[in-house]
């Protein structure tokens, strides 16, 4: 099934797809975190254009994916022994690595740093379309270059319908975007620095603290030398107002005093106060991750001037929900 929409071709068709990529156009892609935005990795055409639809700065880098762990080792020039580790354990997953880059990363792809983020993700859709563009070129080692497919500082998508509402317009003929259904994890992946001497995790995803522990039996590095402009303060923020409130703080009577249309997101045994629209009310951190983004679009839906959010416990991917959540109050 596929509809053109315009100069966008909204299709199901991985083959359409890893065609598209092949000839240089650019395919919004499924993954298991949120929707990314993908070009030929080798091709600094496509990948500027990447860029420019997402009005993102040339010296933010982005994450290159491929099929296996053998082919992102090709991306890089030297692999520590616990970068084997996680990708053992949790590729294809939610996680990302930065490793010192090989000839193949080129400035255009690490923002002319000396590192690269490579991944290999699980979502199905994906990964048939990273086979069948290793078909087309030839290259098991073929990448990807993805960034998630929204505007820069905006909300993340999680279906391929918001990835047309936030870049329809800003797509050109020839471009695709792949439908796969809802993003399963909801929230992007675990950034890992392996350049230094143990893990640092630069962003917080599924694959939690503990996880990194547990597949590299390291003691974690607090910082890194390394740069991941991405993870700005103010990020991931709709036009609503996000507010980060303890569960206690919901009913108090200051939040509902003022003329704001304010709505709620907080895990389900928090009650909501009367005036206030429920955007989302997660039994667990896992459903709470993955309605995130789509709750925070709602609210800009129903054009709400503030969201009241109240952050669910730091287990599993809850700290991920945590510092989204802070990232788009600092908006
Ligand atoms: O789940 C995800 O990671 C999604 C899907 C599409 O894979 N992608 C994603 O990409 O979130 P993006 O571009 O929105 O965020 C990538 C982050 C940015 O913060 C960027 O700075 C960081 O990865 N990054 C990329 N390459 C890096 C590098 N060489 N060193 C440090 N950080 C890097
Ligand atoms: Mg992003």
């Amino acid at each position: 099934m596929a509809r053109n929409n315009g100069a966008v071709h909204l299709t199901d068709d991985t083959a359409a797809a890893a065609a598209a990529l092949a000839a240089g156009h650019l395919a919004a892609v499924p993954t298991e975190t949120v929707y990314g935005l993908g070009a030929r990795a080798d091709d600094p055409h496509a990948v500027a254009r990447v860029y420019a639809a997402k009005g993102r700065p040339a010296d933010h880098p982005l994450i290159v994916h491929v099929r296996d762990a053998d082919a992102a080792w090709q991306w890089a020039s030297t692999v520590p022994g616990f970068a084997r580790d996680l990708a053992a354990r949790h590729w294809p997953g939610p996680l990302t690595l930065v490793l010192e880059r090989s000839t193949r990363a080129g400035d255009f792809v690490t923002g002319g740093q000396d590192t690269v983020a490579v991944r290999v993700p699980a979502h199905p859709v994906f990964r048939a379309v990273l086979d069948e563009l290793a078909a087309i070129t030839g290259d098991p080692a073929v990448g990807v270059a993805a960034p998630s497919a929204n505007r820069f500082g905006r909300v993340s998508p999680t279906t391929a319908q918001h990835v047309e509402a936030e870049l329809g317009t800003h797509l050109a003929s020839g471009d695709v975007i792949l439908d796969g259904g809802g993003s399963d994890v909801g929230v992007e992946s675990t950034i890992v620095d392996c350049t230094g001497p143990a893990p640092v995790i630069l962003r917080p995803g599924r694959v939690s603290h503990d996880d990194v522990v547990a597949a590299t039996g390291l003691v974690l590095g607090e910082h890194s030398p390394v740069r991941a402009p991405g993870t700005l303060a103010a990020h991931y923020a709709p036009a609503a107002r996000v507010v980060l409130v303890d569960a206690h703080e919901v009913e108090t009577a200051d939040h509902l005093t003022d003329d704001a249309r304010t709505g709620l997101l907080a895990l389900e045994h928090v009650p909501t106060p009367p005036g206030i629209v429920r955007l989302a009310a997660p039994a667990t951190v896992d459903e709470y991750a993955r309605v995130l983004y789509a709750a925070l679009r709602e609210a800009d839906a129903l054009q709400l001037t503030r969201v009241l959010a109240v952050a669910p416990p730091p287990d599993g991917v809850g700290a991920a929900v945590a510092d989204r959540l802070r990232r788009a109050a600092a908006s």
